[in-house]
């Protein structure tokens, strides 16, 4: 029996941190680790549903991923390729709906091919809506998003006092998914890393020592229920919250 929290997550996003260290710290290639971290990627894929998560960023790679050693870069594309190619069919016959937020035309041609005939066929799936963020950095959404709204106003389309939180959160590539919840960051460091700097405003953090290879379903499940027991009160007080006042 799936048992949903009374006030599930609806959209959980991921800094999947630490392959690096638990590879090496089994004597082990980094790339094993990242291994590793792809098969908590399809574990955690299947878990977060029966969570009553509907929506699941991850943060695969980032635009300053891209200063690792080559090896490492091209390795971490290959397993993502590799993911997609393999994992399709299941993850389409169980709904789920694949979006990428990032500037994908970086990414080699062959990994960008293979991302964008997922994302066409999830596209009408209604299931968990899977988010990988890759060459993704949040400063250079928000200076994207700029551009866009000034090009818009030069162009007279927009005037600029009509621009406010909506119109810049409808300009950034998450113009498509509520903010999330709960983030999550695995492998013990408590920091953001440019990732989702204005969508994390008001989102509860959640950082655990163990490496991304070791996040299994349960530890999901932990964080899931930790973020149930705490209270949201975006700038009200506790008493208005128990209270239900608006
Ligand atoms: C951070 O660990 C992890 C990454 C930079 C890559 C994450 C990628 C995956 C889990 C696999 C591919 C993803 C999908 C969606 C199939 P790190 O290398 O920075 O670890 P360290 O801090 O211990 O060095």
């Amino acid at each position: 029996m799936t048992v949903f929290p009374t006030q599930a997550p609806l959209h959980v996003a991921i800094i999947m941190d630490g392959n690096g260290r638990w590879a090496t710290s089994r004597g082990l290639p980094r790339l094993v680790g990242h291994k590793n971290g792809v098969d908590r990627v399809r574990e955690i894929v299947r878990a977060a549903p029966g969570l009553g998560i509907g929506a699941l960023t991850l943060y695969a790679f980032s635009s300053e991923n891209w200063n690792r050693p080559k090896t490492e870069v091209m390795g971490l594309m290959g397993l993502l390729k590799t993911f997609l190619e393999k994992e399709m069919d299941d993850l389409h016959a169980n709904q789920v709906r694949i979006s990428v937020i990032g500037e994908i035309k970086k990414l080699p041609t062959e990994v960008a091919e293979v991302l964008r005939r997922s994302i066409n066929t999830t596209r009408d799936n209604t299931g968990l809506k899977l988010n990988l963020a890759l060459s993704y950095g949040s400063r250079d959404e928000i200076v994207r998003a700029a551009r866009d709204i000034a090009r818009e106003c030069c162009e007279k389309k927009l005037s600029p006092e009509k621009i406010n939180r909506d119109v810049l959160a409808a300009h950034l590539y998450t113009r498509e998914l509520s903010d999330p919840d709960l983030l999550i960051r695995t492998g013990g460091e408590q920091r953001l890393s440019n990732f989702l700097l204005w969508q994390l405003s008001y989102t509860e953090l959640y950082f655990v020592p163990i490496y991304w290879p070791e996040f299994k379903a349960k530890e999901l499940k932990k964080a899931v229920a930790d973020f149930n027991r705490r209270q949201r009160r975006f700038g009200r007080t506790g008493e208005q919250i128990k209270g239900g006042r608006s």
